[in-house]
């Protein structure tokens, strides 16, 4: 039987786009743009057109541009954001206008000082009205994550008939547990009447660390969209980030869930972004940092020089990383130091490897990383007269 597909709907241009200092210019968002066309994304999420002038712009200049993803604009469930998104989208060749509201008791009482049942005819009427410029229009339950799964469900109820076909519920502030985004996703599917006409989407904030556990719950139980970042960037301590979800998917085939993303393009996409956004990577970022494949301490080094699987559960390649590294450092062992000699033209007999590896741990203790220029350095130092 084959894998179910689950739709990968990428914010970088939207929520990603929101982190303080890194305003991107339309020319970037454009490249940006049609990078994600080609890694294989689902839907872009262009950005929030009533947002501002540039915005506006932008998200039309992309839906002339992309094409093969869904091009989608944000709106509040407010007629004049749905009229300006519908304007920005009218060249996308798959338009998607995601409006929506907030659902739990906070964002009711405090946000717009109503009350649960004018809080639904908001978001039937927001539906509606988008319904009527595209046929592909999405539902997000802001704070869905905090709001009773009861009501939640008569919302997204009340928005299929209405003709949503994506209920978004978003985790917009980062506060569920796996287990619990993943039973409110259960219990949408179970309760909500007429679920069978929509897909269920994971938007999920990164605040406890929780975003990718809580999306991967999320499609564990039903649902078939994930909304998602490159490098996880995003509103406070970010998105759930797209390459980690989707090589979650690929390397557990047990879940029997995939995505229509080219992974080779992975790392490559994150530098991009990074560069573009100012935003570094942090190094020990899963997938993509720069210490992903990197292998330091000389117990490793010595199991992944004899078997890579030892201690990788992910070909590099696959990700678009051309190799695994073994890094020297004061931690290493003699099997990383005689291979890492030999790639740069040393064959040392195990005796010369004793005496190098003692004069490798004075230098690695003050130097701490040892690059390949440094091999030679350390080797001549022992004076042994070996040559490469
Ligand atoms: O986090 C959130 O709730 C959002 C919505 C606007 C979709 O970004
Ligand atoms: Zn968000």
């Amino acid at each position: 039987m084959g894998k179910d597909i689950v739709q990968i709907f990428d914010t970088t241009l939207r929520d990603g786009e929101q982190v303080p200092g890194c305003k991107l210019d339309a020319d970037q968002k454009l490249v940006i743009a049609e990078r994600l066309d080609d890694l294989g994304v689902d839907i872009i999420e262009a950005g929030f057109p009533i947002s501002s002038p540039g915005d506006f712009t932008s998200v039309e200049a992309i839906s002339k541009l992309v094409k093969n993803a869904t091009v989608c604009g944000l709106t509040r469930a407010v007629k004049k954001d749905i009229e300006v998104a519908a304007e920005a989208l009218k060249f996308a060749k798959k338009p998607r206008i995601h409006t929506g509201i907030g659902t739990s008791d906070s964002h009711i009482k405090f946000k717009f000082n109503s009350n649960r049942e004018a809080i639904i005819e908001r978001a039937v009427n927001a539906v509606k009205y988008a319904k009527t410029f595209v046929e592909d229009v999405e539902f997000y339950a802001e704070d869905a994550g905090r709001t009773d799964n009861e009501y939640l469900a008569k919302v997204c109820e009340a928005v299929i008939k209405a003709g949503a076909t994506v209920l978004n519920i978003p985790d917009t502030t980062g506060y569920c547990l796996p287990e619990e985004y993943g039973a409110k996703m259960k219990y949408l599917i179970e309760n909500v009447k007429g679920i069978d006409k929509a897909i269920l989407s994971c938007h999920c904030h990164n605040d406890l660390g929780l975003a990718t556990a809580n999306s991967i719950a999320g499609v564990m139980n039903g649902a078939r969209q994930i909304e998602c970042t490159i490098n996880g960037i995003g509103e406070r301590a970010g998105n759930t980030s797209l390459e980690e979800v989707v090589m979650i998917m690929r390397q557990h085939p047990d879940l029997n869930l995939d995505t229509n993303i080219n992974s080779k393009l992975l790392y490559d996409t994150s530098q991009m972004v990074s560069r573009k956004m100012g935003m570094v990577v942090q190094p020990n970022k899963a997938i993509v940092g720069a210490n992903a494949f990197a292998h330091s301490s000389g117990i490793h080094q010595d199991g992944v020089i004899k078997n890579r699987e030892t201690y990788e559960i992910m070909d590099p390649e696959d990700v678009g990383v051309n190799e695994s590294s073994i890094v020297l450092t004061a931690r290493s062992g003699r099997a990383a130091l005689a291979y890492r000699a030999k790639l740069v033209g040393y064959e040392l007999t195990k005796r010369q490897l004793d005496e190098v590896y003692e004069e490798f741990l004075k230098f690695a203790d003050v130097h701490k990383a040892i690059s390949d220029e440094d091999i030679p350095q350390i080797i001549e130092a022992c004076n042994l007269g070996i040559e490469s």
